[in-house]
């Protein structure tokens, strides 16, 4: 059987890094929960603060030095080998790429790129803390490649287009509060199927099949499902 032209779409949040050990924003104990957005997630907050900016973007870059991918990760990556899998996250951690899986949509930067205070689409590639008075090639503020409140969300189209284009989507561990990503699952087409995996008892999306398990528990069984169906083979 050979299902390579199904398309997977995914949809990921913080939720399916939480097992690796990296903080979701609005569970209890969550970063909202212990920072004001307004201070570190907006350009106003960098504006009038960079070096708490900084700093908070800098903690978060060298504690994804000390995580893994779990095992919701790796599934994806495995399903790979026999669907068309393409993730859109919302993370700006690197887990989906450490797991392998090829096709990954940042929707709201990546904490392993730093870019330009003045134009967007000037990123480089940066491992380690970025300091107050490091500079862009176009010597403006090196800030972080964050997509912060209130700024445009430029994959957003990309994202539209791959849901659009979707046999099945595959929500995992996002509170679906934040737009435009929240938005993207009414872009599935009729004979798309949508998946949620989600502990929350309170989450509910319109038409789609609730699996209430934590992220690897989840994929185990999303993956059982697939397997069920005969939409795939076997994985380990
Ligand atoms: P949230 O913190 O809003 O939601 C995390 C979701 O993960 C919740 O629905 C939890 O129920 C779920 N969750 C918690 N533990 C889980 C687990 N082990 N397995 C599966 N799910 C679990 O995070 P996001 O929805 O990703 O943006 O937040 C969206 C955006 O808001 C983020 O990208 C970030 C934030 O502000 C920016 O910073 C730009």
């Amino acid at each position: 059987m050979n299902n390579n032209q199904t398309r997977l779409v995914v949809l990921s949040g913080a939720g399916i890094s939480a097992e690796s050990g990296i903080s979701t924003f609005r569970d209890a104990n969550g970063l909202w929960e212990n920072h004001r957005i307004e201070d570190v997630a907006s350009p106003e907050g960098f504006a009038k603060d960079p070096a708490t900016v900084l700093r908070f973007y800098n903690d978060r870059r060298r504690q994804l030095k000390t995580v893994q991918p779990n095992r919701a990760h790796h599934l994806l990556a495995e399903l790979q080998k026999q669907l068309d899998v393409q993730i859109i996250t919302q993370n700006v951690d690197d887990l989906h790429e450490r797991a392998g899986s090829t096709h990954v949509l940042h929707l709201h930067g990546e904490l392993l790129k730093a870019r330009s205070s003045l134009e967007p689409s000037l990123i480089v590639d940066w491992q380690d803390d970025i300091h107050v008075n490091d500079k862009a090639p176009d010597g403006s503020p090196l800030r972080p490649h964050i997509v912060w409140f209130g700024e445009e969300v430029p994959n957003i189209t990309e994202a539209t287009s791959l849901v659009s284009r979707a046999d099945i989507l595959l929500v995992i561990g996002t509170s679906m509060l934040v737009y435009p990503a929240a938005g993207l699952a009414a872009y599935a087409p009729d004979h798309c199927r949508t998946f949620v995996i989600n502990p929350d008892e309170d989450l509910y999306v319109a038409r789609a099949t609730i699996i209430r398990e934590k992220a690897s528990a989840g994929m185990e069984t999303f993956v059982k499902k697939l397997q069920e169906e005969g939409i795939i083979n076997n994985i380990v």
